[in-house]
């Protein structure tokens, strides 16, 4: 077989396993050839690309980012995008293409699946968002490298009798804010989910700080939304995939709370640093087990499909059940943790 690989959207820790187990599983069990498409699907679009092999993969497994570059060029924005894709498909005689990438990506690959590309989805985000998997590659790592961050604010919260606010990546969805927020006790979680009523947050804050000398941690997602009329946030400007370009929700937090509770805040913005450097071991086995997993879906020739962790297990998912509806933190899981409050 002639298998293509790519990476697109944001990158993120796990790009790179992925990507090895993808040419190793293809090469040692399959003698396949492997091409690398670089920067997502403008790879594809514009033949731009490198072929691999086991040797080119090695020293890959802990590095982050992604050795193929990665971009959110979507195939049915570009002019005759389409039509280039089935033409770069033809000429490298390609049996499949190894779509790794997040619901922008993934929602592509399912339309160009519809039309006839044969691909097969890997998920990854450090946004938890795709459906059809319990977890995408990098989500692991992102969180554990924001509870060590909070971990850290805590320290310097308590010396100065301050709130720290934390904010987190998260466009839709609060996953990141929540697990972070609960494994290094927050005070208050802000989540895209759930709307928040800036003087509720703050009536808490005052509330616990009247007890005494007391430090808080605010942790909020960068798309968490204030209820109506509470808050007024700046408008985002829109990406390919009309995915607004967020970050900065957390100094308008800070401010608000400074400025209703007369306690000091700080604002930490972690952003980027969640998707750099190495992944997790739990990201570096989801990769591996998906990068094997896609390469044998492509030779079983189901396409449109995508691999996902379903209770332990990998499965094949279609991946018109994976896009289109993002995957929110479910209710029960928000009211399980109490919502707003986490103490
Ligand atoms: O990959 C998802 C994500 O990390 C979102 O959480 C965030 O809003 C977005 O990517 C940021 O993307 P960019 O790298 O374009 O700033």
């Amino acid at each position: 077989m002639r298998l293509g690989v790519l990476t697109g959207g944001g990158d993120c820790p796990g790009l790179n396993a992925a990507i090895r187990a993808v040419v190793r599983k293809a090469e040692v069990t399959y003698d396949d050839r492997i091409v690398g498409f670089r920067d997502g699907w403008r790879g594809v679009i514009e033949d731009d690309y490198v072929d691999l092999d086991v040797e080119r993969c090695r020293g890959l497994l802990p590095k982050g980012g992604t050795m193929l570059g990665t971009s959110r060029t979507n195939p049915f924005k570009v002019d005759d995008g389409v039509a280039k894709v089935f033409a770069t498909i033809e000429r490298h005689g390609l049996d499949a293409i190894v779509a790794i990438g997040g619901e922008g990506t993934l929602s592509a690959s399912r339309s160009l699946a519809e039309l006839g590309i044969p691909v097969v989805g890997i998920p990854k985000t450090i946004d938890n968002d795709v459906n059809g998997t319990d977890f995408t590659i990098g989500f692991n790592t992102a969180v554990q490298v924001a509870t060590e961050a909070i971990d850290r604010l805590h320290t310097t919260a308590e010396s100065h009798n301050r709130v720290m606010v934390c904010e987190v990546m998260g466009r839709h969805v609060g996953w990141i804010a929540l697990n972070a927020g609960l494994a290094a006790g927050a005070a208050v979680v802000l989540l895209p989910e759930d709307p928040f009523d800036i003087a509720v947050v703050c009536d808490h804050l005052q509330r616990r700080h009247a007890k005494g000398r007391y430090a808080s941690i605010v942790v909020v997602a960068e798309g968490a939304k204030p209820k109506e009329g509470t808050l007024e946030l700046p408008p985002p400007e829109i990406d390919q995939y009309d995915h607004e370009r967020l970050g900065g929700i957390g100094s308008v937090v800070a401010q608000e709370i400074e400025k209703l509770t007369r306690l000091e805040a700080r604002v930490t913005i972690l952003g980027h640093v969640l998707r750099g450097g190495t992944p997790s071991a739990f990201d570096r086995m989801l990769a591996t087990r998906f990068g094997i997993a896609a390469v044998e879906a492509a030779h079983d020739r189901a396409f449109g499909m995508m691999v996902g962790l379903q209770g332990g297990s990998v499965e094949r998912v279609p991946l018109a059940d994976a896009v289109g509806e993002l995957k929110l933190v479910p209710e029960a899981l928000m009211s399980g943790v109490s919502r707003l409050f986490l103490d």
